[in-house]
This record gives C-alpha cells, structure tokens and sequence, in this order.
C-alpha cells in the first residue's frame, strides 16, 4: 500500500518537471487539431519534434519559451483555443487575414506578457473578454473586422488609460453603442472609444 502511494508521487514529480518546452508544443499543436489549414502552413508543427521553437511562424527567446507565434494572411480557419493561455510569455499573437471563427477565448487574458493581439480580419464572434482588460503589457490590439458584439468592456477601456494600449481597434463589427474615433496623437495611436450610452 505504502509502495503504491510511493509510486504515484515520483510520477507527479516527473510531470511537474516534464519540459515546458513540450508542453508549449502540446499546447500548439492541440490548437492545430482546431484549425483548417489548406495551404499546409502548418505543416512544421510535428507533435514528434519536442521543441516547437523549431516550428516555423513560432518565435522562442533565449530560455527557449514561445514569444511569438506569426499566422497572419495564412488562409486559416477554425477556432482560438482557451490553451493559447498557457504559453505564458507569449508576446504575439498574430493571426490576422485569416477566417478564424468562433469566440475570443476569456482565458485570453492570462497573456499579461503580451504586447500585441492582432486578431483583425477574421470571422470572431461574441463578446470582447473583459479579461483582456488584464493585459497591462498590451500596446496594440486589433479586433477590427471580425464580427464581434455587445459593447467594448469597461476594463478593456481602461488600458488606453492607464495601461500601455496605444492602439484599439474594434471598427467594423457589430458592437453595439456609437463608436467614434477620438484623438489621432503624435505617435501612430488611434484611440477608438464608445461612447457611454445609459
Ligand atoms: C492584412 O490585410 C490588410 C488589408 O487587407 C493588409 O494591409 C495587411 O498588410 C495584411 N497583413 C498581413 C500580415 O497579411
Ligand atoms: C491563400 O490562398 C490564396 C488564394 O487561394 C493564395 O493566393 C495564397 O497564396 C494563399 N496564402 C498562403 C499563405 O498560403
Ligand atoms: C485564465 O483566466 C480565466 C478567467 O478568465 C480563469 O478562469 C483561468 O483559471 C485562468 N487560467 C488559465 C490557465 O486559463
Ligand atoms: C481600423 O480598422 C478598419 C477596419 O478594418 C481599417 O479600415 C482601418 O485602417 C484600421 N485603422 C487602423 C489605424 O488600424
Ligand atoms: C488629444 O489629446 C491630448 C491629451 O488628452 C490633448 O492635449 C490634445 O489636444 C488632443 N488633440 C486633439 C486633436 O484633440
């Protein structure tokens, strides 16, 4: 008895310690299982190879995590998965020029390292997550020409404000409110807000 409970600690220690790098693959390639990729450009993305940062349109720093994954204009359709989430130092997400349906998974604002989402030009539907109000590290977030709904949240607001956000844009959706665009500053930086109707 006292054998078996053994056993089962040194196998969760293994796992525990199992490589973040195969998992950052694992976690890749179960979103490839997501999408409808007929050009092939996927093709890298091989479960067998351990390390993804071999996979082509995935970019790794220098210990080797993923900061990058690039998938823009690559004729991809199917759907975000709320895994994405746990490539915790991702940096970018680039899946623009696509025809990636579905909804923008809430877990999405997990990504507190990430700098740009650009997920415009697509088929997304539902909400904008009031998670991603979390990504304080978020300069430019493109969500323009999807088909999202409902209202931009409060907390995604707040990141023009007090965040890093240089650039929102949401235009060409089917959100609800008068979305104007305010302010074209200095820097390249679009501020589209809605306005606060009762
Ligand atoms: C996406 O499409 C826009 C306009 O359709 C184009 O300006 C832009 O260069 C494209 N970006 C990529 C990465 O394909
Ligand atoms: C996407 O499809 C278009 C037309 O089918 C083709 O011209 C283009 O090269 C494809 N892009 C990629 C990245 O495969
Ligand atoms: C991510 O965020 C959601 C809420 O948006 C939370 O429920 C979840 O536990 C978080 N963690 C991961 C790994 O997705
Ligand atoms: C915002 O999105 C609209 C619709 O896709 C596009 O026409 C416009 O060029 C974008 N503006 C900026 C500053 O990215
Ligand atoms: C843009 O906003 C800044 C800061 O709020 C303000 O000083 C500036 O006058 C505004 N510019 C325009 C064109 O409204």
């Amino acid at each position: 008895m006292k054998f078996v409970a053994m056993v089962f600690v040194v196998g969760a220690i293994a796992i525990i310690f199992a490589d973040s790098n195969s998992e950052a693959g694992d976690i890749l390639y179960a979103w490839k299982t997501y999408l409808i990729d007929p050009n092939n450009v996927l093709q890298s993305w091989d479960p067998t190879l351990d390390n993804p940062c071999t996979w082509f349109h995935v970019t790794c720093n220098g210990q080797n995590s993923v900061v990058r994954v690039d998938l823009g204009a690559a004729n991809l359709s199917g759907t975000l998965v709320p895994q994405l989430a746990m490539l915790s130092n991702l940096q970018y997400l680039q899946v623009q020029n696509n025809s990636i349906g579905g909804e923008i998974p809430s877990q999405l604002g997990n990504l507190t390292k990430l700098v740009s989402l650009g997920l415009e030009n697509n088929q997304l539907n539902g909400p904008i997550p009031s998670s991603l109000g979390n990504l304080k590290s978020l300069r430019w977030m493109r969500l323009n020409s999807n088909k999202l709904s409902g209202k931009i949240p409060i907390s995604v607001l707040k990141l023009i404000y007090w965040g890093n956000l240089q650039l929102l844009n949401v235009s060409d959706n089917q959100l609800a409110g008068t979305l104007r665009q305010a302010n074209q500053t200095g820097f390249a930086t679009t501020i589209v807000i809605q306005d606060m109707t009762a």
